[in-house]
């Protein structure tokens, strides 16, 4: 069998490769590993974690704001088995979604591990152990990345857990240990915190998610802890033991001190993610690789010919959108095409409630980069709709350059700020300024008039505030 392209992985960045080169008239071939498509993402990361984070948000939303509207119910009961199923139900749509499109799009597939013999060839390794070969002119490599294990916390995904082990518990913790206070954390945090379970999280630094806006991630972590997160910052973990009916944390602070030990039922080690390469055989095919990521030039070229990669397993922010539009771009070059990515405008959205979005340059980056800005704010608490929803935590930050006006960087903390997000984006794609923002007419109540008003706040005429 042989192909223009196979592509090694099906998360985001691989099968969205995939599809794009398909249409581009290019006979295509997917090597996977896993039962099923969709990679992390759809199987074990955003997809179950978005529905599990929905259907606890309902779960508080019936416990602690209904009757604030009138509605009256009784304490809401957790049938768990039923809220798994919700979440099973959606990734076997998904993961079936990208089979179908496969098909629809003539891209075989192949089940098994896939190893790199020379860059016109890929072997497939079955689950059974049988090989077989597949050929091809080029190769992407989409083959994501897995949890960063602590050294010392030795993972069962039943007591001491990856997120993986955090999607799927068998009943609501009591204690649960979070060590991490990243993105993997606070959403996953957030969904057994609605549902019951007593909250720790440890952070090596002494703030909450290392890379946003400053003075976002304060307001966030305040709001955190209004819903009942405890954190123990600037702390690094030195111990975690199995005891007789859950774990024991050894913690310490940062910069020195005593050390203190805290008990809990499970513990969800969130670390951060590191690039999954395993078996691939890139040693020895000589792919250059620097801190566990394939090395590649803005043609996702790695330095074999013929071989590219995409995606977590690349540098970058391990994103799944990140990874698609790689995985678009990458096929549009190796089509012949001028494929890009535009790094400077990536969102990225944590989905806790409320949720925090963000493009761009934050606040911190601007003055380490000597660009004089201008800030516009605009609180939710002045906003019609947030108010008649009850949503009125957080606020709008926009930054512009102080001399054009352009926008720099947007962050929203708030409901619905990862939809809201979405035209931040668009306006920084085309080089927009807080001017075009302000001056372009929202819908009356919503929550994007928030945007509006953080524009006009730029040069300081919001309206309502
Ligand atoms: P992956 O999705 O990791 O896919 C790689 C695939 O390659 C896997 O299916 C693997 O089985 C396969 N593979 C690996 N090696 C081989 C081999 N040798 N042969 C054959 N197959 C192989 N990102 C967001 O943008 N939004 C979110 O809300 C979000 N939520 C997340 C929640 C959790 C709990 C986690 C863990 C991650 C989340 N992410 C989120 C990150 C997102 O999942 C990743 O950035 C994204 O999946 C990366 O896509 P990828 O295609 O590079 O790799
Ligand atoms: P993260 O990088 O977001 O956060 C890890 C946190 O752990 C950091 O705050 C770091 O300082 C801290 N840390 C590191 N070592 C530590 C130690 N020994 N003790 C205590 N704290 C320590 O990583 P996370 O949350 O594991 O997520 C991994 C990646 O998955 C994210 O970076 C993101 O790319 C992706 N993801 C994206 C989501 C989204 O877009 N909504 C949701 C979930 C994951």
């Amino acid at each position: 069998m042989s192909y223009d392209l196979v592509v090694i992985g099906t998360g985001p960045g691989g099968y969205v490769c995939a599809i794009r080169a398909a249409q581009l008239g290019l006979k295509v071939a997917v090597v996977e590993k896993r039962k099923t498509f969709g990679g992390t993402c759809l199987n074990i990361g955003c997809i179950p974690s978005k529905a599990i984070l929905h259907a606890s948000d309902k779960f508080a939303e019936a416990e602690h704001d209904l009757a604030s509207f009138g509605v009256l119910t009784s304490p809401p009961k957790l049938d768990l088995p039923a809220f798994m199923k919700h979440k099973d139900e959606t990734v076997a749509a998904n993961v079936n979604g990208v089979a179908f499109l496969f098909k629809k799009n003539k891209i075989d597939a192949f089940h098994g591990l896939g190893t790199i013999k020379t860059p016109q060839l890929v072997e497939v390794t079955a689950e059974d152990g049988t090989k077989s070969g597949v050929e091809t002119k080029a190769i992407v490599i989409a083959t994501g990345s897995e949890a960063a294990p602590l050294p010392g916390a030795e993972i069962d995904e039943k007591i001491i857990v990856t997120s993986t082990g955090a999607l799927s518990f068998d009943k609501v913790p009591g204690k649960l240990l979070i060590i991490g206070a990243g993105v993997i954390g606070l959403e996953l945090g957030s969904v057994w915190k609605r549902l019951g379970a007593e909250v720790t999280v440890v952070e090596f630094l002494d703030r909450i998610v290392p890379g946003m806006d400053g003075e976002v991630a304060k307001s966030f972590q305040r709001i955190l802890e209004k819903q009942g997160f405890a954190f123990r910052l600037g702390h690094k973990v030195t111990k975690v033991e199995r005891t007789k009916t859950g774990a024991s944390v050894t913690i310490e602070p940062t910069a020195g001190g005593e050390a203190a030990s805290l008990d809990a039922d499970v513990v969800l080690v969130a670390i951060g993610r590191r690039p999954f390469t395993e078996g691939l055989g890139l040693e020895a095919l000589g792919i250059a690789m620097e801190r566990g990521r394939v090395v590649t030039d803005p043609q996702f070229r790695t330095n074999v010919a013929q071989i590219y990669a995409i995606g977590d397993a690349v540098a970058g922010p391990m994103l799944a959108h990140k990874a698609e539009d790689e995985g678009i771009a990458v096929a549009e070059i190796i089509a012949g095409q001028h494929g890009h990515v535009n790094y400077e405008a990536i969102p990225s959205v944590v989905y806790t409630m409320p949720e925090v979005a963000t493009v761009g340059a934050t606040e911190e980056q601007l003055k380490e980069q000597g660009i004089a800005y201008r800030v516009g704010k605009f609180p939710f608490t002045a906003n019609g709709r947030a108010r008649a929803m009850r949503q009125t935590e957080g606020f709008v930050k926009i930054l512009a350059d102080a001399a054009s006006d352009r926008v720099l960087g947007v962050h929203i903390l708030g409901a619905s700020a990862g939809e809201l997000i979405a035209e931040a984006v668009v306006l920084m794609e085309f080089g927009g300024s807080a001017e075009d923002l302000a001056r372009t007419c929202h819908a009356h109540p919503t929550m994007s008039e928030a945007v509006r008003e953080a524009a006009l706040s730029v040069d300081k005429r919001a309206i309502h505030m």
